[in-house]
């Protein structure tokens, strides 16, 4: 039984580690390919070394570009690496351009594709995350969803007979990290000058915030206006978006640093007073660390953390409003599973085995 990851992105990296270790557990010959979609240290290297994740088998060293260049330089580059590798199941994960790559180059050599992370929606068609999601649910031949919200997504779409509910991977992360950096969030918060509870953490990565100069200025006077410090971990694109838009970053309650590797994050989220962001992974943490979150976004996919009180929706003018709000009610509600969606996930991979053949 041979399963081949194929990853690219930050997120993604998270999501393979416990996949590669319950792969180890269950003595699954476990591959990983890497298109290279990420290639800065911070954004790559340091997850594969903090989280223990072996070194990727195979490197393709594809990088940046448009859409279309960068997907398709990595489905060109996939279709001989997954032929010759000839595994029994092709994993991806989540909505990049990555994973798109590499349902499309799996399901042309009559691969079996198993999509980890299926059928979360924004229902926003603006987002490439959107397309990516669609497209490579469609394309693949198990569905591997993190919720029953986005069970009930694919069943709408005509994909329940491929679906199963294992929970969400990035909660196995999550909590397992947790356990283990209290002395690291004493050292980062005596580093960085701020007390627990006294601060946020932001990030902001996605297109539809950083691409528009109007929409980037509206965003960074929002966190400029909070009235605690506000940590921003910024993302390479934010950065160089920012320098073309001429928009400082640093202003008012923003103090910006380079991304933290995970443990860091981690240990730093958890002692915050709140996360500010659009990015689907942090929301998630923020909740299962039990830290209020404020999207700057139109819409999540992850609904739960909304509707169990822990997350708001905010536009520009609302930022400082929001991130300043009551905690929310304590619940122990689990909408995302009980830590353990990866042992399931490598446990559905291996009996599944050869039914798509
Ligand atoms: C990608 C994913 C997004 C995910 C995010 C996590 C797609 C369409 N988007 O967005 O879903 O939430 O990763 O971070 O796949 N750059 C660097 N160094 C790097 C990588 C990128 O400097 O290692 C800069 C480049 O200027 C590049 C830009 O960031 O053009 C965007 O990178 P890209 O991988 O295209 O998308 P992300 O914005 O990171």
């Amino acid at each position: 039984m041979r399963i081949v990851s194929v990853v690219g992105a930050r997120p993604q990296f998270v999501k393979l580690a416990p996949v590669a270790a319950a792969c180890r557990a269950a003595g699954v010959e476990h591959v990983i390919v890497h298109t290279g979609q990420h290639y800065d240290a911070l954004l790559s290297d340091v997850f594969f070394s903090a989280l223990h994740i072996p070194e990727p088998d195979v490197q393709l060293g594809i990088g940046s570009g448009g859409h279309g260049e960068q997907t398709g330089a990595m489905l060109a580059a996939l279709a001989p690496v997954l032929s010759a590798q000839d595994p029994d199941w092709v994993l991806v994960y989540g909505d990049t351009n990555s994973t798109l790559a590499a349902a499309l180059a799996a399901v042309k050599l009559h691969l079996p594709v198993a999509h980890l992370e299926a059928g979360l929606r924004s229902f926003n068609r603006r987002m490439p995350e959107e397309h990516n999601r669609v497209l490579t649910d469609h394309a693949a031949d198990l569905l591997l969803a993190p919720t029953e919200v986005a069970a009930s997504h694919l069943a709408r779409e005509g994909l329940a007979e491929r679906t199963v509910v294992v929970g969400d991977v990035m909660t196995d992360v999550v909590h397992q990290v947790a356990a283990n950096v209290a002395d690291a969030g004493e050292r980062l918060l005596g580093q960085l000058g701020v007390r627990a509870g006294e601060f946020s953490v932001a990030t902001l990565h996605r297109a539809e915030n950083t691409d528009d100069a109007a929409r980037l200025a509206g965003i960074v006077a929002g966190l400029g206006a909070v009235d605690h410090p506000v940590l921003l971990l910024a993302h390479p694109r934010l950065r160089a978006k920012a320098g073309e838009h001429g928009v400082p970053l640093e202003s008012g309650a923003v103090r910006v640093l380079d991304p933290l590797g995970y443990p860091d994050l981690v240990a730093l989220v958890s002692r915050a007073r709140g996360v500010i962001t659009d990015s689907g992974g942090l929301q998630k943490e923020a909740f299962e660390l039990r830290v209020p979150c404020t999207t700057v976004r139109t819409e999540t996919e992850w609904v739960e953390t909304v509707e169990l009180g822990w997350n708001v929706l905010a536009g520009p003018g609302e930022i400082a409003a929001a991130a300043t709000r009551e905690r929310p009610e304590e619940t122990d509600a689990a909408p995302y599973g009980d830590g353990h969606a990866a042992e399931r996930v490598v446990e559905v991979l291996v009996n599944e085995t050869g039914r798509t053949a």
